[in-house]
């Protein structure tokens, strides 16, 4: 996935894209560009690696360069997770025609443009990426009308794009076009920006327009003019408020954002529990806009979700069967919209995802909606993809979640859905009122049991200095908190490259077992409930294989096979996984830290996978 910012406006452009960027850079950072007008000649710059290399490289004189024709400038700039050819100067955007008339930014991936650049032979290409394909194709279709040249040329595009284009041939305007990309429209005071999403533009407006699939159009300094290929007419866009703030992007004193989001989930919790529960009563307001009748009627729930929102899906199986009382199917999105699911009637499917943006939980939601089942979002950017397609959307309200590891949206998405199974069971009466009660109130406790967990991490710390020089780790946990232990073992993967794995504890036994010595640490959930017992015969099992044995667990659980012990606050048991999760979270991050890992950009990673 990559990030793509454009500007219109009397703001000086070097910095308003070199400034998007780097909010951007979370999306993808392996090259990056931007491309400005100048005396009506188009100026590219790009560089391998990170924004702070390609603003290094900018001529000082264009640092203060500021288009003096009508006091107006305007400019596109890109930060790339390569898709199609390798990450190097050559394959960065922007991508320019064989004329230089033409500048390209793009997101997405054109399926088919291999066979359109069959049809291009006479063109010079530079690069191996599809997007350079999409310049030289405006090259070809342009004859004197930008618009028609774009219109003509994405009904050509199979797969994914958001585009945006300025041209020395019509130099006062940007050009955008988007389809299963994101590409939102930023209002400003007598400025307008483009960009992949609201972050890189909050520091100048809070005013979006969140443009729809076959959408195109123009940006000038006075006004906004959106199609869409569906329809020859202008098209009229809402524009929305987005309540984000400026300081929520920045890092506010801590070493990584991904800190810094662990520290914020008592807050976000708090806030995502008292906005819909009112002391007994649980409320919903707009986000469900399912009748009481439809939810009262669903027989079976099916979750789809990508990595750790996939982990989320697994925690809410256990809970949705404990409070519904009926069967709760779950797979990732990747898996889901290639095999050949039996959807029945009366099924309720859930997309869970943070960014709304991810291409296989996103494919997955337009198969079921053709079954005409009702769909329920669970996500965190209000007007992406997700947020406009499903039926309804619980927004998590975590604020922006800039680690590309995911940490207060995971703990968001299970307290939401929690809150909406306990709604639900209680209009299918499938639960009682004392167990109903029971659990609201463990839920309540969350945010203060996690504050508790913050207030000292020093044990956690000591742990990640004996162990994050080893090599291979394994989570084992048992039900409800086995998909956290599969969450643990991602979060040390994708942050500190270290080989990790998640595993049932029960099924150790049946081969994994064998991956045990004394050089192996065993992360195990060892938390009060009805499996406890279970967990300690696995506890032996490892133990007697001479594994360093690294335990979560409550007051007053003993067991000699701990050798490392993680004391928790005690919850029911229900409710334990949003707790657990956390000390994981910061086990990954300190041994990550310790092998100065580029925690909130790790290697091969991007914050939404926007393309399969
Ligand atoms: C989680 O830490 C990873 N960044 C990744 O697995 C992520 O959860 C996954 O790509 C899904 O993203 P989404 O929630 O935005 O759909």
């Amino acid at each position: 996935m990559c990030g793509i910012i454009g500007y219109i406006g009397k703001r000086n452009i070097i910095e308003v894209l070199i400034s998007g960027l780097k909010h951007l850079e979370y999306r993808g950072y392996d090259s990056s560009g931007i491309a400005i007008l100048k005396e009506n000649k188009i100026l590219r710059y790009r560089a391998t690696g990170k924004i702070s290399k390609l603003e290094s490289s900018l001529p000082t004189s264009l640092i203060s360069h500021q288009e003096s024709s009508n006091g107006y400038s305007l400019g596109i700039g890109h930060t790339r997770w390569a898709t199609h050819g390798k990450p190097s100067e050559e394959n960065a955007h922007p991508h320019i025609d064989c004329n230089r008339n033409f500048v390209i930014v793009h997101n997405g991936i054109i399926e088919n443009f291999l066979e359109l650049k069959s049809k291009l032979q006479h063109h010079k290409f530079s690069s191996e990426t599809d997007t350079e394909v999409v310049v030289h194709l405006i090259e070809k279709n342009y004859n004197g009308n930008m618009l028609e040249a774009i219109k003509n040329t994405i009904k050509l595009l199979e797969g994914s794009y958001a585009i945006v284009l300025i041209s020395r041939l019509e130099p006062q305007k940007l050009f955008f076009a988007r389809k299963d990309s994101p590409l939102i429209i930023g209002i400003g005071e007598d400025e307008t920006f483009i960009a992949s999403d609201v972050i890189s533009m909050l520091g100048y407006t809070n005013k979006f327009i969140f443009l729809e699939n076959y959408d195109y159009g123009e940006i000038s300094n006075t006004e906004i003019k959106i199609y869409n290929l569906n329809s020859e007419k202008l098209q009229q866009r809402s524009v929305n408020i987005v309540n984000w703030t400026p300081q929520m992007i920045e890092k506010s004193g801590f070493k990584h954002f991904m800190l810094k989001e662990i520290y914020e989930q008592p807050q976000v919790l708090r806030e995502n529990i008292t906005a819909r529960v009112f002391s007994e009563e649980i409320v919903f307001s707009e986000e469900i806009k399912f009748t009481k009748k439809l939810l009262k009627n669903i027989q079976k729930i099916l979750i789809i979700g990508c990595g750790t929102s996939y982990h989320a899906a697994l925690v809410c199986k256990y809970f949705f069967e404990h409070v519904l009382k009926i069967p709760v199917e779950t797979d990732v999105g990747s898996e889901f919209r290639y095999r050949e699911c039996i959807l029945q009637k009366n099924t309720l499917v859930i997309f869970i995802s943070q960014s709304g943006e991810t291409a296989d939980t996103l494919a997955s939601l337009r198969i079921v909606k053709q079954y005409k089942l009702p769909t329920l979002g669970v996500c965190n950017v209000i007007g992406s993809s997700l947020f406009r397609e499903a039926d309804s959307t619980i927004y998590i309200r975590c604020g922006p979640e800039i680690g590309v590891a995911s940490t207060k949206a995971f703990t968001g998405q299970l307290v939401c859905l929690y809150i909406f199974g306990l709604y639900l069971a209680k209009i299918k009466q499938t639960i009682s009122q004392k167990r109903y009660i029971e659990l609201l109130n463990s839920i309540y406790k969350v945010p203060t049991y996690i504050e508790q967990i913050l207030s000292d991490t020093s044990y956690i710390k000591q742990l990640a200095k004996m162990f994050y020089t080893k090599h291979d780790f394994l989570y084992l946990a048992r039900g409800i908190n086995y998909p956290i232990a599969l969450e643990g073992a991602l979060k040390l993967k994708e942050i500190s490259y270290i080989h990790a794995e998640g595993y049932p504890a029960g099924e150790m036994k049946h081969g994994p077992i064998a991956l045990i010595d004394k050089e192996m640490p065993v992360v195990i959930i060892a938390t009060k409930g009805s499996l406890l017992q279970k967990v300690f015969s696995n506890l032996e099992e490892v133990k007697s294989r001479e594994a360093k044995v690294i335990a979560l667990t409550n007051y007053g659980v003993e067991s000699k096979s701990i050798d490392y012990k993680l004391v928790l606050p005690e919850t029911d048991e229900f409710v334990s996984p949003i707790l657990n999760v956390v000390p994981l979270q910061l086990l990954a991050y300190y041994i990550a830290d310790l092998l100065n890992r580029e925690i909130d950009q790790p290697r091969n990673l991007a914050k939404s996978v926007t393309v399969e």
